[in-house]
């Protein structure tokens, strides 16, 4: 693929909506003039990847993104060596397209890969800038552009996942959480078209599920559910019918747990 239509692809054309909640943008910024890299903690569905599509966009960098998982390989980033009719042709993986066209590279939810499959980032979040290509024998020198980016959710994984120390400490970090309920009720509002009035008795019921975290579920309401609920309440359902399919069954088997939200639920939309 050439450079032009590389970056075609990959560019974010409109804006995306981002309600930033402190100094997150002007940091990332800072970080990005200095092709820092960049990693992203935070519960599932709190606006981590919203906040990489809308820096790609403000940026004006391309973004792959890989979603990692524990089959991947370090070729699946790097890229491989295929069979076709005319012989073997060589096909960068997203690392490699990132870092020779310049574009930011995100690698979603890292700790899921395995760390043999992760440390081939080393080189290139130094001051080195290079990824080897060991099995095509080239050494890339990555675009002045590229920058990488990661993220995990560091709550119900980090007993058993973790990153190494070496690769942690290549890392400038933001940390990420809820919104605050005046900033979350805007993003219900302006994502949904739902009352404002109406987003905040959605994230009263929200807070009261987040502060279960940790006594019977692994994680809060997310910003992520909250977005469907009010969807649904948006175009017209039930408020009960919707917390229920948004709120309440994704997130828990548990009958006691489903009991308390379900009594929470009557109690604000009655
Ligand atoms: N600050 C924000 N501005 C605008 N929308 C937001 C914001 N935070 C969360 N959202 C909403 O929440 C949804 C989920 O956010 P996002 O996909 O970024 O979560 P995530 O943190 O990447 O989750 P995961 O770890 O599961 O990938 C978005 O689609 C958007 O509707
Ligand atoms: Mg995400």
């Amino acid at each position: 693929m050439n450079h032009g239509d590389f970056l075609k692809d990959y560019r974010i054309k409109d804006e995306p909506y981002y309600r930033p909640q402190a100094e997150e943008i002007a940091l990332f910024t800072a970080a990005y003039e200095r092709r820092l890299p960049v990693m992203i903690k935070g519960p599932t569905g709190c606006g981590k990847s919203r906040f990489v599509e809308y820096m790609a966009w403000r940026l004006g960098r391309p973004l792959l993104t890989v979603a990692c998982n524990e089959d991947m390989t370090a070729a699946d980033l790097v890229g491989r060596w295929l069979l076709d009719s005319d012989g073997t042709r060589w096909q960068d993986g997203p690392l490699t397209q990132a870092a020779r066209h310049g574009a930011i590279c995100y690698l979603d939810e890292i700790v899921e890969a395995r760390q043999d499959s992760t440390v081939v980032i080393h080189p290139l979040t130094d001051h080195r800038r290079q990824l080897p290509l060991d099995k095509k024998g080239e050494l890339i020198q990555a675009h002045p552009d590229f920058q990488l980016v990661i993220s995990y959710n560091p709550g119900y994984q980090s007993l058993v996942k973790d990153l190494k120390p070496s690769t942690k400490q290549r890392f400038t970090a933001f940390r990420f959480d809820y919104p605050s309920a005046d900033v979350e009720a805007e993003i219900l509002a302006r994502e949904t078209g739902i009352d404002p009035g109406l987003a905040l008795r959605l994230i009263g019921l929200a807070e009261s599920a987040r502060r279960l975290k940790g006594h019977g579920l692994d994680e809060g309401i997310s910003t992520r559910l909250l977005v469907y609920a009010a969807s649904l309440m948006a175009d017209g359902m039930a408020a009960k019918h919707a917390c229920r399919m948004a709120l309440v069954d994704p997130l828990t088997d548990d009958d006691d747990i489903r009991a308390t939200l379900e009594h929470a639920i009557d109690a604000l939309f009655g």
